[in-house]
């Protein structure tokens, strides 16, 4: 969607992983505090989006406006934008595209129009668009394509501009036109604080799962299920979203998060924390803030990488991920999901390198963007890597090979 927004993936804060409906202002505004004393905002986590569960149970019976909640937001909602925008974020929020939203408050299906006025009039930035209590519309890329186009005219009309999400789960191959309407597009089920744990009620690694309400997606389901379908993505298509990072809620390592934050990263997913910002510990706080992995995220004009393969590994796999940035380093990851250490596997550059064979012949100054040591390989690079765990290398172009006989094979 050419809106002016979302040049690269948006970063922030949404309160659904850590808070479901327990939310209120006290929760949204200390997160936000939290996010710019601990300098999340100036990393480039600018918005702040307050999902499911804000209004009251029925619309306003005379104007037919979603009411909020009054005891969740006593001083009113658009007082606590306001304070939100002062301390320069962003501010995002939630409907459904269907009656009710996924916890059973008020949807805008039916009342696009009336739902983005006042929107707008709150000067919001970002909305969350939801795919619960559809009324059976959906089924076909064009049914949903029309109950999401319907939003997006809506918001388009109100002249404030608004970053337009859709969570539609990954269904009706949203990924083949949502391109036109929206700035994102979510490509599966909810995450959860899961390492790769296969759950049977998760179809994730299919690409037409059932609906996927409720359902819910580990951090490998996703990045299997995500990797082909975030191609499509690009600055003027939208990104592909892979849900909500779960850093900093528990559930995982810190190497697991490690592969988490790097790969939703060079994935060019959407980087909205779902944590407490407030109480996160200093290690998950490094994870979140590493500069030169939000770099290559945040990288404009290049794609999301790619997987070049995956084999397998004592109980697990290995996987291989390369693409190139758009001043000609590239970014190379490589992902050990097994429970052994992955020791001295070398990696040949032409695994990598796969659209510019003269690459191989090339040094290239390699960054580890987690340890943050410098190598110059040649013709291949030696992985090392913890159980679960990622390394993540930029790759700088160095000296021609020809030009340094140790190096050279013909
Ligand atoms: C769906 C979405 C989640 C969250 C909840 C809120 O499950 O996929 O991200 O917004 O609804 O109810």
């Amino acid at each position: 969607l050419d809106n002016g927004l979302g040049k690269t993936p948006p970063m922030g804060w949404n309160s659904w992983n850590r808070y479901t409906c327990d939310i209120n202002e006290t929760v949204i505004l200390n997160n936000a505090e939290a996010m710019k004393e601990l300098g999340l905002l100036k990393l480039g986590y600018n918005y702040v989006i307050m999902d499911d569960c804000w209004s009251k149970r029925q619309r306003d019976p005379k104007t037919g406006r979603i009411v909020p909640d009054p005891e969740k937001f006593p001083n009113g909602i658009e007082n606590m934008i306001e304070k939100i925008h002062n301390m320069g974020f962003n501010f995002g929020m939630y409907s459904s595209a269907g009656k009710y939203t996924c916890a059973g408050y008020p949807g805008s299906l039916g009342h696009e129009e009336i739902d983005a006025k006042m929107f707008a009039e709150w000067k919001i930035d970002y909305l969350k668009y939801d795919n619960c209590f559809n009324q059976g519309r959906s089924g076909s890329p064009l049914i949903s394509y029309q109950r999401y186009e319907a939003m997006s005219d809506a918001l388009n009309k109100t002249g404030h501009p608004i970053f337009y999400a859709l969570c539609q789960w990954g269904e009706d191959q949203v990924w083949n036109w949502a391109s036109t309407i929206a700035n994102s597009w979510r490509v599966t089920g909810d995450i959860y604080d899961n390492f790769n744990r296969y759950d049977i009620r998760c179809p994730c690694e299919t690409y037409d799962c059932p609906s996927l309400q409720g359902y819910h997606c580990s951090i490998m389901n996703i990045v299997n299920k995500a990797t082909p379908l975030v191609q499509k993505a690009g600055p003027n298509s939208g990104w592909g979203d892979m849900d909500m990072l779960e850093v900093g809620n528990g559930g995982m390592s810190f190497d697991e998060y490690i592969t988490h934050f790097t790969m939703w990263a060079i994935l060019k997913s959407p980087m909205i924390l779902g944590n407490d910002v407030s109480s996160m510990s200093r290690e998950h706080l490094a994870i979140v803030s590493n500069p030169d992995v939000i770099a290559v995220n945040q990288d404009v004009g290049s794609a999301p990488a790619n997987r070049m393969w995956k084999k397998h590994f004592v109980d697990g796999f290995v996987h291989l991920f390369s693409g190139s940035l758009s001043n000609g380093d590239w970014v190379v990851a490589v992902v050990n999901e097994a429970t052994e250490p992955l020791l001295e596997m070398n990696i040949a550059f032409s695994d990598i390198f796969t659209d510019n064979h003269d690459n191989e012949k090339y040094t290239w100054v390699a960054k580890d963007l987690w340890t943050k040591e410098t190598t110059t390989a040649a013709r291949y690079l030696t992985a090392n890597v913890v159980p679960h765990g990622t390394q993540v290398w930029r790759l700088q172009k160095s000296m021609h090979l020809s030009h340094n006989k140790n190096y050279w094979v013909s």
